[in-house]
C-alpha cells in the first residue's frame, strides 16, 4: 500500500524491538526512513534497503537526549529529501530498567531516563517543528504505554517519563495545531517486542496480570501496533490531535 508514498519520516530507537518494526511498516507504506538510534540501526535498514531500494532507509546515529546530535539528525534528513513530515519518538530508557522500588532509584538513573524519555521529545519538537511549520504539515507520535494511566510499582522512572509523554503531546498539540502539524500518542500495552520476549523474567511477573486486565485475552504482538501508527502517520487522521490511542487489549480506557 502506499498512504505514506513520498512521505519522510524519522523513528527514533529504530535499531530494535518496536523501533524497527514501526520503521519497516512506514516503508511498507512507501515512507522514506531515517532510523535514528543510540544503538546500530544498520542491519534494519538494510532489511528495508532490500526490499525498497538503497535510498528508502537511512542510519543516523542520535543520542536523542542529546540536543546537538537531534540538530544534526534532522539537519542531515533534510539533506536527504528537503523536508520532514512524520517523526515517531519511540527511543527510551525501557528494557534495560530493572525493576527498582522507590526507595532505591538512583538519581543519576533518575535523571538519564528523564533526559532519554521526557527530554529527547523534547529536542525532537524543537528542532523538527521548524520544518513542519515552513511546510504547514507534519505528524508527531509519541511512544507512551499504558502504566502513563494504570501507574506501575517499582518502576516509578519509567512510569513518570510516559505520564509526561502525554502531557507533551496534549501541549504540543494545542501549540503546533496553528501550522497543521497533527500529534498523538500511540500507547502501547505490554507487547511481546524482541526485549521483552528475551526478559523471562518480566514475563514471569508480568503477562499473566497484564492479560488479566485485557478485555482480549492475549498477548500483544508487535504488528498489533502497526494499524495505528499508520493511521496516525497518514492522512486518514489528519482532523486528529493531542490525543491518545491506546492498543492494549483492552486494559486502559482512555
Ligand atoms: N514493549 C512493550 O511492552 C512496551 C509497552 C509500552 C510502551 N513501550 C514503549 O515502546 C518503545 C519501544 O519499546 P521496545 O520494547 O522496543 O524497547 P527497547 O528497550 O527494546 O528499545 C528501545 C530503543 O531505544 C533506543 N534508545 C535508548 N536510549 C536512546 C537514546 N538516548 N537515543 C536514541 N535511542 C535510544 C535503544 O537503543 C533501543 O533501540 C519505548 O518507548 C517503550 O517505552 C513498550
Amino acid at each position: 500500500m502506499d498512504r505514506l508514498k513520498d512521505q519522510i519520516a524519522i523513528v527514533t530507537g529504530a535499531g530494535v524491538g518496536l523501533g524497527a518494526v514501526y520503521s519497516r511498516a512506514l516503508a511498507d507504506e512507501g515512507a522514506t526512513v531515517v532510523l535514528a538510534d543510540i544503538a546500530d540501526a544498520t542491519s534494519v535498514a538494510e532489511s528495508i534497503q532490500e526490499k525498497h531500494g538503497s535510498a528508502r532507509a537511512h542510519v543516523i546515529k542520535t543520542d536523542v537526549s542529546a540536543e546537538k546530535q537531534v540538530e544534526a539528525l534532522i539537519t542531515q534528513t533534510l539533506a536527504i529529501s528537503g523536508k520532514l513530515d512524520i517523526v515517531v519518538n519511540n527511543a527510551a530508557v525501557f528494557s534495560s530498567l530493572p525493576p527498582a522500588a522507590v526507595t532505591e532509584i538512583d538519581v543519576e538513573l533518575w535523571d538519564t531516563v528523564m533526559a532519554v524519555n521526557v527530554r529527547g521529545l523534547f529536542l525532537m519538537a524543537k528542532h523538527a517543528a521548524p520544518h513542519m511549520i515552513k511546510n504547514k504539515a507534519g505528524k508527531i507520535i509519541n511512544i507512551a504505554s499504558g502504566v502513563a494511566y494504570k501507574g506501575m510499582p517499582n518502576m516509578l522512572h519509567y512510569s513518570a517519563s510516559k505520564g509526561a509523554v502525554l502531557t507533551i503531546t496534549r501541549s504540543l498539540a494545542r501549540e503546533l495545531g496553528a501550522h497543521n502539524i497533527c500529534v498523538n500518542t500511540l500507547a502501547p500495552g505490554l507487547i511481546m517486542s524482541d526485549s521483552i520476549a528475551a526478559n523471562e523474567e518480566h514475563i514471569d511477573d508480568y503477562r499473566a496480570p497484564v492479560i488479566a486486565s485485557r478485555s482480549l485475552k492475549r498477548d500483544g504482538l508487535p504488528e498489533d501496533l502497526i494499524g495505528a501508527l499508520i493511521f496516525l502517520a497518514s492522512a486518514e487522521s489528519d482532523f486528529m490531535t493531542g490525543q491518545t490511542v491506546a492498543v492494549d487489549g483492552g486494559s486502559i480506557n482512555t
